[in-house]
């Protein structure tokens, strides 16, 4: 009988599960894609039901099941931070109290009774779920590991290593001084909400100057030399308030918030530079304490934090290490895998045979792109997938015309709609887990189309943004196209567009402002290519998603670019979609010009599919 670990996080943002059966990952998922709920926080009752069909299991059979967190600890934070600050925490206590004392601090019981089951709940630390989704499924023998995020339990940083089935924590920061708050601090004063914005922080950060790191540093933040921070905290507010900042801040950088309708002004864009910068000044940091304390050449990242691949793609060029993997779930749905992990490995006392130790793995060398790569996460491709029968029955159930094509065609037949100018729905293979599509519930386009960052936003995605879209590109191509050579599957690294296909942009450019800035085409690959000539970069490897792959090999053999526009499958706040149903829901929403579903392709027409369908789906948006 195969031994199986059930991973969960859940309660607080971003709800998810996680099936490891002999070691391996059986299935992961997020919440919010089965319940249409953008960053579902409740039980994923979805999630969990989803990995165990896909196992074969009921919970019974299950040998252990962990929660990522800690909720009395959690809970004992939070009391202290209000003691701490009383009367001043009073608002913000009351408010959150009841909760904790009426649902959150019995979640062992409730866990156990959402899954139906009188099995023991195990508990992980948060911090120590986030290194183990860092360390474990990396393809490294031996690792230094960093998590970033906002608050766990206590702790909002730490530093361990990893070697073999091993995973010592060495240091860690605790609350309240915290990066991830930091950034959600800006996120909040920038007009942005907070846990969902600080992607837009930094999109916006090269539009800015970095003329408020001072301030920040006077005022916000002081920075040690081991990359530890202590945060003015007088000048927040998220210990006693309802909010990020308050008065201090206004102080400080001289007026309000940006109301969220406002518009966003020079200030907003330099505020984000500046914290950004400080930012990455910190990340830097920290990793030099890791890789002080650790000895090791190699580093593994997770934690909210993780995600700002503009500080990892630095880390990458200027940081201590040779090699760097982060986990593509880094927030807290990925603590659902991590816990997993923790559970097998240090619960069950599994041992770990890593790719390097297989030989499925080899580190990167200048000059070379060939290497082996492996890492355990499958390209995050963990989710559900749909036969092409189920596809065909449910198209024909719904009388929806589509072409099927034969698997050998239909990579040329998808480029040539790509070079077409279309705009398409691509939804095969397993669903991702983590924040980003990566080729199996993408919307792709013709990254040379100077039009296609403005039809995309306007057409599809329902959104003016001031951020270009992100590329994907042939692994082993990354190296003619952009300022990088190395792997990165999971969309997490920044790096620039290659000089040599940068066009001159023409004289005048630099006094537009915002997004007319990003109208300028100032490389050939325009779509994806932001105004400091950066791009967040996805390296397509065949092996990961075969179908993808060949997609944007066939596009490479008809334009002589290897280079593809991926966002994700969704609308402005709505989940990534998830069936069949949600991308044909979605496609007939948007003006995307056709769907691949599998093998078959649905072709958006005036009369197509039938009338009704399309009368129901536009009532619907
Ligand atoms: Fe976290």
């Amino acid at each position: 009988m195969p031994i199986s670990v059930l991973g969960i996080s859940a309660y607080y943002h971003d709800s998810a599960a996680c099936l490891l059966v002999d070691g391996r990952i059986a299935a992961a998922a997020q919440e919010e894609r089965f319940t249409r709920v953008k960053q579902d926080e409740r039980f994923p009752s979805h999630a969990v039901a989803y990995c165990l069909k896909e196992a074969g299991l009921t919970i019974d059979e299950v040998d252990a099941i962990g929660f990522y967190e800690k909720p009395l600890v959690k809970f004992e934070r939070l009391l202290e931070s209000y003691l701490a600050v009383a009367p001043r925490g009073l608002r913000s206590y009351l408010r959150s109290m009841p909760l904790w004392l009426g649902r959150k601090l019995w979640m062992a019981d409730e866990i156990a009774s959402e899954l139906g089951t009188s099995k023991e709940i195990l508990f992980g630390d948060h911090h120590e779920s986030h290194a183990a989704s860092a360390f474990y499924p990396s393809p490294f023998e031996e690792a230094a590991v960093l998590t970033i995020d906002g608050v766990g339990e206590w702790t909002t940083s730490s530093i361990g290593h990893g070697q073999g089935a091993d995973l010592t924590m060495l240091r860690e920061m605790r609350f309240p001084h915290s990066v991830g708050l930091l950034y959600s601090a800006f996120t909040y004063f920038t007009g942005f909400k907070v846990n969902e914005g600080e992607y837009k922080v930094m999109g916006l950060a090269p539009y800015g100057r970095p003329t408020y790191v001072h301030a920040i540093r006077d005022h916000i933040v002081e920075i040690l030399d081991d990359g530890s921070i202590r945060l003015h905290l007088e000048n927040f507010e998220f210990v006693h308030g309802l909010t990020m900042t308050g008065v201090g801040f206004e102080k400080v950088f001289g007026g309000p918030p940006r109301h969220v309708d406002a518009p966003v002004t020079q200030r907003e864009m330099d505020l984000a530079r500046s914290v950004q910068d400080v930012v990455e000044e910190i990340m830097l940091k920290m990793a030099r304490t890791a890789h002080r304390e650790t000895g090791s050449k190699r580093l593994c990242m997770a934690g909210g934090v993780a995600l700002n691949c503009v500080g990892n793609g630095r880390l990458l060029r200027e940081g201590p290490f040779e090699e760097i993997w982060i986990q593509p779930a880094a927030g807290d749905a990925g603590g659902a895998l991590g816990v997993a992990y923790a559970l097998w490995h240090r619960h069950l006392g599994q041992p770990r045979i890593s790719a390097e130790k297989r030989g499925a793995w080899a580190p990167a060398e200048a000059g070379r792109h060939a290497q082996r790569y492996s890492d355990e996460m499958q390209g995050a491709l963990l989710g559900p997938r749909f036969s092409d029968e189920e596809i065909g029955g449910w198209l024909r159930g719904k009388g929806i015309a589509a072409e099927q094509v034969a698997r050998a065609e239909l990579p040329a037949e998808v480029a040539r709609l790509l070079a077409d100018g279309k705009v398409i729905g691509l939804f095969q293979g397993r669903m991702e887990f983590g924040p980003r599509a990566l080729g199996c519930r993408s919307i792709i386009g013709d990254a040379r189309s100077p039009a296609m960052q403005s039809l995309l936003n306007l057409k599809i995605k329902f959104r003016e943004s001031f951020r270009p879209f992100a590329p994907a590109v042939l692994r082993e191509r990354v190296a003619d196209w952009f300022e990088l050579d190395y792997e990165s599957p999971y969309m997490l690294l920044v790096a620039d567009v290659a000089q040599s296909r940068r066009i001159p942009v023409p004289s005048g450019t630099e006094e537009l402002f915002g997004i007319e800035k990003l109208k300028v085409p100032r490389s050939t690959i325009p779509a994806v290519t932001h105004v400091d000539d950066s791009a967040r970069i996805q390296t397509v490897r065949r092996g990961d998603n075969p179908l993808y792959y060949d997609i944007i090999n066939a596009f490479d053999a008809l334009t002589g670019c290897p280079v593809i526009v991926n966002t994700s499958f969704n609308v402005k706040d709505e989940p990534i979609v998830c069936t069949p149903e949600d991308a044909y829901r979605c496609f007939m929403k948007t003006e995307m010009d056709a769907l691949v579903l599998e093998s078959f392709i649905v072709l958006k027409q005036p009369a197509s599919p039938s009338s009704e369908d399309r009368r129901t789906l536009q009532s619907q948006a």
